[in-house]
């Protein structure tokens, strides 16, 4: 059964192959109505259960939007109206849901919910974020650096901020498709030491730099993400704030990458905290792309999971 757990859990050939048929499907879409259904509907007859225990805009509408372009049918519920939000286990939900739909996503919190639930599943299981990664968002930060600047191997990433669940996703792309990324953060907040691992036991190279100024030199890419993510609690803010303050991507930074680094941020953003206004609306932001290519990119790997 294909799972699409982790990016470091999939080869990196999957990988490639899910990014192109992800943007051979966006190009056959040029210039039709959102809800105009895909050439031979893949997914028609498929149901898929969009579980959701943390609040969404982009991963709900466009995994929705997805699914019904591809042909299939979707289920959207909420975990605390489940009876997996009242001390069901989610073993036994994963036993119950894969006797009614073809294809379960999840957003969830614990990588242990995720987990256990593609092990007790009997259908295909898609990470829709959890407190450790988010690889749906990086399959399509991929993609959008690569319509913008052509291949990303051999690349220079720089993450600025808080060594997130997001960060940690795009060290596993870092590895398995081979670009270089240097984190510049407070030490509190350095990345999983796994993930970094990992993309360095592939042969990229992962520098730490105090400095953002000194990170972005040399960079292709300037990446960042909320400094208050939704597991973190809130009596953290202030601390995390403190801490974070100058890792904010402005105008600054993205001079000192040389003027062609792209601008990336998964949204939802608090502008005027980790990056300005005047970076999110500027000339080499493509935040607005990367949160249309969830979609592209996303319908790839639903057909890659149900090998259709
Ligand atoms: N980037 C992202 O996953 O956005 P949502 O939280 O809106 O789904
Ligand atoms: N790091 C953020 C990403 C949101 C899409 C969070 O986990 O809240």
């Amino acid at each position: 059964m294909r799972h699409f757990l982790d990016l470091h859990k999939l080869t990196s050939e999957d990988l490639r192959g899910i990014l192109t048929q992800a943007a051979a499907m966006k190009t056959a879409r040029t210039g039709q109505p959102k809800g105009a259904p895909d050439d031979g509907v893949p997914l028609a007859g498929r149901m898929v259960a969009l579980v959701f225990e943390k609040p969404s805009t982009r991963t709900r509408v466009s995994f929705d939007v997805g699914v019904r372009q591809l042909g299939g049918e979707t289920l959207v519920l909420s975990g605390k109206d489940m009876q997996l939000g009242h001390g069901e286990t989610i073993a036994d939900t994963a036993r119950v849901l894969s006797r009614y739909v073809d294809l379960i996503m999840i957003r969830t919190f614990k990588e242990e919910t995720l987990l256990e639930l593609a092990e007790y599943a009997t259908v295909p299981v898609i990470n829709g974020l959890t407190d450790a990664s988010h690889p749906c968002q990086i399959m399509a930060d991929m993609l959008t650096f690569e319509e913008h600047r052509g291949p990303i191997k051999g690349r220079k990433v720089v993450w600025a901020g808080d060594g997130n669940n997001v960060c940690t996703s795009f060290l596993h792309a870092a590895g398995q498709l081979g670009f270089d990324l240097t984190f510049t953060g407070p030490e509190a907040l350095d990345p999983d030491p796994e993930a970094v691992a990992f993309a360095r036991g592939k042969g990229s190279t992962v520098e730490i730099e105090r400095d953002p100024l000194k990170a972005a030199n040399g960079a292709s890419l300037i990446v960042t993400d909320t400094w208050m993510s939704m597991h973190d609690p809130e009596s953290a803010r202030q601390r995390r704030h403190a801490m974070l303050r100058p890792y904010q991507v402005n105008e600054a930074l993205m001079a000192a990458a040389g003027g062609n680094a792209l601008f990336m941020h998964c949204l939802p953003a608090h502008r005027g905290e980790e990056a300005s206004d005047g970076v999110m609306d500027g000339p080499n932001s493509v935040i607005f792309d990367e949160a249309e290519n969830r979609l592209h990119a996303q319908k790839a790997i639903m057909r890659w999971c149900l090998r259709v």
